[in-house]
């Protein structure tokens, strides 16, 4: 199955704007006259590939579009590409391509080569039978360009889209599966998920693999998608095809709603796994609290034993405040060498990495002090009494402390 990976490296070797997919399977009807609308609705100056994944149609779809390419495409190698750009009044910055596959092996696998062989940073895929407007196009590629983290859905049931044309039973079965999709899969706030036209930056799709057979590629875009990449909809006027037969068929809806329960298992499967590693954060944390406040504790036994034995003859006899400033500096010194090696676990020894966590560690705990004086002030200055304030100045001092040298000294997340 395609990693999209891969294609994004390629995608950086030979930008394109975007990669226009479309997959054909006896659409002789429809091809010509939709690669030439497709071309005048693409803004100027945008780098676009057009690639037509055919399976080798009976009516010879793609030999069409191998014609077309020939005779109406700008070649850059060619003798008279100045008389070639003129005939079809087209644009240097557009090519096709037609991949040709053996035999029908289903719209999803198409659109899935498709992709794997674009070169576009971002993809849109198409019908080939006009259901889709071009002139729609124009549109979807300015909100790419506007919204570079967001799946545009050409969409048929919110203001402004509709479907015209569309047989009774067929409208039926697509409200059917819409439903379906929306309440099972919890797609609520995504009026189309079952669109066959959208369009999506490659990076959103960064380690997807699919795996769903059928006509829906979008619900498992929208599954699978990475959690910060947005969703859009725009309208658009669906039309029953212009010309040939749809190859919507029993087989297809039973392998949609296979598919359904598919993405519904990912999607639980998914949730557990986030719980769980929600879990083990908050375990990490708790931990980590728990190691830096029984090294506080240590330090503070310490200072007070440094002190006293430095003082009452036992080590030396230095006055109280020499006492007392040695008593601090060894107790913030082996506070410091725990935390970095225990508590955060960091074992990089590095001499200037080294001084400057032990300067903000320093800081940090300065801060604290700080914070503990200003909170007391503040809080007995309103009226509690001293004993209560302290308790309170105490916590905050220490809780703050925590997540300062957390953050500051040893670089990581507060919540993690
Ligand atoms: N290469 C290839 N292989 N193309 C295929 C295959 C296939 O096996 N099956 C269908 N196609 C192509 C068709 O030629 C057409 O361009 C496009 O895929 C859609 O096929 P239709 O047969 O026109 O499908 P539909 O109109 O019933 O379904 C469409 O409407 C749905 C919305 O109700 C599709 O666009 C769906 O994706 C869409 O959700
Ligand atoms: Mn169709």
């Amino acid at each position: 199955m395609l990693n999209v990976n891969d294609t994004i490296q390629q995608t950086r070797e030979n930008q394109k704007f975007v990669s226009i997919i479309i997959p054909t399977f006896n659409e002789s009807m429809n091809i010509t006259d939709l690669l030439n609308q497709i071309q005048s609705h693409i803004p100027i100056e945008t780098n676009v590939e057009i690639i037509i994944v055919d399976d080798n149609s009976p009516d010879g779809t793609g030999h069409i579009v191998e014609k077309y390419i020939a005779e109406k495409m700008y070649q850059p190698n060619s003798v008279n590409d100045k008389e070639t750009r003129t005939i079809n009044h087209l644009n240097k910055n557009i090519s096709i391509k037609v991949i040709h596959r053996r035999e029908k092996a289903g719209l999803i696998s198409a659109l899935v080569n498709g992709i794997g062989l674009s070169r576009g940073q971002n993809v849109l895929i198409m019908d080939a039978d006009f259901s889709h407007p071009p002139e729609v196009i124009n549109k979807m590629i300015t909100e790419l360009k506007n919204q570079p983290n967001c799946i545009i859905i050409g969409s048929r049931y919110i203001r402004g889209g509709a479907i015209k044309g569309m047989p009774f039973k067929r409208f039926l079965l697509s409200v059917g599966a819409n439903f379906i999709a929306r309440h099972g899969l919890s797609l609520k706030n995504v009026y189309d998920p079952m669109s066959g036209f959208f369009a999506f930056p490659k990076h959103a799709l960064q380690d997807v693999e699919f795996n769903t057979n059928g006509f829906k590629i979008l619900l498992e875009i929208l599954i699978k998608k990475k959690s910060n990449i947005c969703v859009k909809e725009i309208p658009y006027t669906f039309k029953d095809r212009k010309h040939g037969q749809s190859k919507l068929d029993l087989p297809i809806i039973l392998d949609y709603l296979k598919a359904v329960w598919k993405l519904y298992r990912y999607g639980r499967k998914s949730k557990k796994q986030d719980t769980q590693s929600e879990k083990r954060r908050s375990v990490r944390f708790i931990s980590k609290a728990a190691r830096f406040y029984t090294v506080g504790a240590s330090g503070v036994v310490l200072n007070y034993l440094v002190s006293i034995l430095l003082s009452n003859g036992f080590f030396g006899s230095l006055g109280y405040l020499q006492a007392t400033a040695i008593g601090i500096a060894v107790s913030v010194t082996t506070n410091f060498l725990l935390n970095k090696f225990w508590t955060f676990e960091d074992k990089n020894v590095e001499a200037i990495r080294f001084i400057k966590q032990y300067g903000m560690f320093v800081g940090c705990s300065s801060l604290g002090i700080l914070i503990q004086f200003l909170s007391i002030y503040f809080l007995s200055e309103s009226g509690i009494s001293y004993d209560i304030s302290l308790l309170l100045g105490v916590t905050i001092a220490s809780v703050s402390n925590f997540l300062f040298n957390k953050k500051l000294t040893f670089k990581e997340n507060i919540w993690d």
